[in-house]
C-alpha cells in the first residue's frame, strides 16, 4: 500500500485512486517507483517553477558579451588559428559531444531527430561525413560521443547500425544515455504514462556531463589526451562540427568556454549570450522577456568547446531545472489515454558556465552557420533547412 500520509503531504492523494485500479504486480511497481522519488524536491519544482514562475525581465546586472566577430579577423589570424586547430586535433587533443537526446516534437517526427533525412542525407550523416573529412585532413579520427535518452537511444543506434555508421569506425563513436525525471499535471501531481508506469522524460540536455561521467567517458577522455570537448546541437543543418578556425580559437586562448554565437534576429527564439555578474551564460529565450531579448547582439547556437579539466572539476555541482509544459500523451481517471499540457523539467547545460571563470566567444555568419531543423513548416523548417544545405551544396 502507498504511504497515504506521505501522498497528501505532497499533493499525491490521487495515487491511491489508480492503485485501485491495478493489478498486485502494476501496485508493486507504483509503490516501490513512489518510494524511490523525493517528492518534497519535486513538490518544491513545482512551486518554484510553475506555481510561482516568472520570466526574466530585470536584466540591469546583465551586459553584452565580450566578443570577436570571425569576419573581422585577418588573413594570418585565420591562418594561425586554422594552423593551430589541425595541429590540436592531429594530436588528439579535441572530442566531439553531440546532443541527441531531444524529443523533436515541434518537428512532428517519431524517430531521433538526428535520423531526419533530407533528400536521403541525415541529420547525423552530415555531421559524420564532417568528422570524415577531419581524418583525411589530419589523420586522426576523433572520438565522437553521442548522447541519446530512453526515447531514442535503441533506434539510435539500430540507425547507425543499418547505416554502417556512414563510414565511421564504430570503436570511435560512443553512444550514452542521459537520465530521466518525472513529469507532473498541471495541478502538480505525478501522471501515468499509457503503459501505467509513473510518467518520467529526458532531463534535459544538462544531464549531459554527469551522464559522461556515470559511463565513464570523462575518464576515458582524459586517458586518451583529450583537452577540448567541442559541444553541439544535432539539429542545424549548416553547424561546422569541430572546424578548424574554431579549434584553434579555443586552443589559442584557452579559456574555460568558448562559444560561438551569431547576431539573433528580431524576436527569434534563442537563448541570449550575455554577461551577468562576471560570468558569461545563456538567458534562454522562453524565460526571457521578448523586448529585453531584442537588446542583445549573441545568440546562442549551442556551439562550445569546453577545457576537460574545467568540465572535470565542475561536473559534481547541482545544476537547476528549467519548465517546459509540453502535450504528452498519458492516463487519465478511469485509465484512458488523453493528450495533456503537462510540466516537464529540464536542466541547461550551460548552466555549467557558472562554475568557469574564463569565457572567450567568437561571433560567426549566420548563412555559413547556422539553420536549425525545428519546425514542421514555415520559420526553421524543413523548407529552410532544405534551401540552405542546397546553397551550401551539402546534399
Ligand atoms: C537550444 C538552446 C538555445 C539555442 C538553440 C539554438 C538549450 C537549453 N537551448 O534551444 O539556447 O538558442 O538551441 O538552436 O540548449 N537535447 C537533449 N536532451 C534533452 C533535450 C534536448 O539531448 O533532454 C538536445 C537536443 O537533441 C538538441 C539540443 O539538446 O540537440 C537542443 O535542444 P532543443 O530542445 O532543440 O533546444 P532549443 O529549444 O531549440
Amino acid at each position: 500500500m502507498l504511504d497515504q500520509s506521505k501522498l497528501k503531504k505532497y499533493n499525491q492523494e490521487h495515487l491511491s485512486e489508480y492503485e485501485k485500479l491495478m493489478s498486485s504486480n502494476e501496485k508493486e511497481q507504483l509503490e516501490s517507483k513512489v518510494d524511490s522519488l523525493d517528492l518534497e524536491f519535486i513538490q518544491d519544482l513545482y512551486q518554484n517553477l510553475y506555481v510561482n514562475r516568472k520570466t526574466i525581465s530585470d536584466v540591469s546586472s546583465v551586459t553584452e558579451v565580450k566578443y570577436a566577430r570571425s569576419t573581422e579577423l585577418t588573413e594570418q589570424e585565420v591562418e594561425k588559428y586554422e594552423h593551430k586547430g589541425i595541429e590540436a586535433i592531429r594530436n588528439g587533443e579535441f572530442a566531439v559531444l553531440l546532443m541527441a537526446g531531444g524529443q523533436g516534437t515541434r518537428l512532428g517526427y517519431k524517430g531521433p531527430k538526428g535520423s531526419f533525412e533530407i533528400e536521403g542525407v541525415s541529420l547525423f550523416e552530415l555531421q559524420a561525413r564532417q568528422l570524415l573529412n577531419l581524418k583525411k585532413e589530419t589523420g586522426h579520427l576523433v572520438n565522437w560521443y553521442i548522447m541519446t535518452s530512453d526515447i531514442n537511444h535503441e533506434a539510435t543506434l539500430t540507425y547507425f547500425k543499418e547505416h554502417n555508421y556512414f563510414g565511421y569506425n564504430p570503436e570511435n563513436v560512443h553512444f550514452f544515455k542521459q537520465d530521466n525525471i518525472v513529469a507532473l499535471s498541471e495541478k502538480g501531481q505525478l501522471v501515468l504514462s499509457e503503459q501505467g508506469y509513473i510518467l518520467e522524460t529526458p532531463n534535459g540536455n544538462g544531464g549531459i556531463f554527469k551522464s559522461l561521467e556515470k559511463t565513464g567517458y570523462l575518464d576515458k577522455m582524459q586517458t586518451d589526451g583529450v583537452k577540448y570537448i567541442f559541444l553541439n546541437n544535432i539539429d542545424n543543418v549548416l553547424v561546422k562540427v569541430l572546424d578548424p578556425l574554431f579549434a584553434g580559437y579555443t586552443v589559442v586562448n584557452n579559456k574555460d568556454v568558448t562559444s560561438k554565437s551569431i547576431q539573433p534576429k528580431h524576436g527569434e527564439s534563442v537563448g541570449r549570450l550575455v554577461n551577468k555578474d562576471s560570468k558569461d551564460t545563456v538567458l534562454e529565450y522562453s524565460e526571457l522577456d521578448e523586448e529585453v531579448a531584442n537588446t542583445f547582439d549573441n545568440a546562442n547556437i549551442g556551439i562550445h568547446a569546453f577545457k576537460l579539466a574545467f568540465i572535470k572539476q565542475a561536473v559534481d555541482n547541482e545544476l537547476p531545472y528549467h519548465l517546459a509544459v509540453k502535450k504528452l500523451k498519458q492516463l487519465d481517471e478511469d485509465f484512458g489515454v488523453v493528450e495533456k499540457p503537462t510540466l516537464k523539467f529540464e536542466l541547461f547545460y550551460f548552466d555549467i558556465f557558472r562554475y568557469a571563470t574564463s569565457f572567450v566567444t567568437l561571433q560567426v555568419s549566420r548563412e555559413d552557420e547556422f539553420s536549425p531543423l525545428k519546425n514542421k513548416e514555415g520559420k526553421d523548417s524543413v523548407e529552410t533547412a532544405t534551401a540552405d544545405l542546397k546553397r551550401k551544396d551539402l546534399i
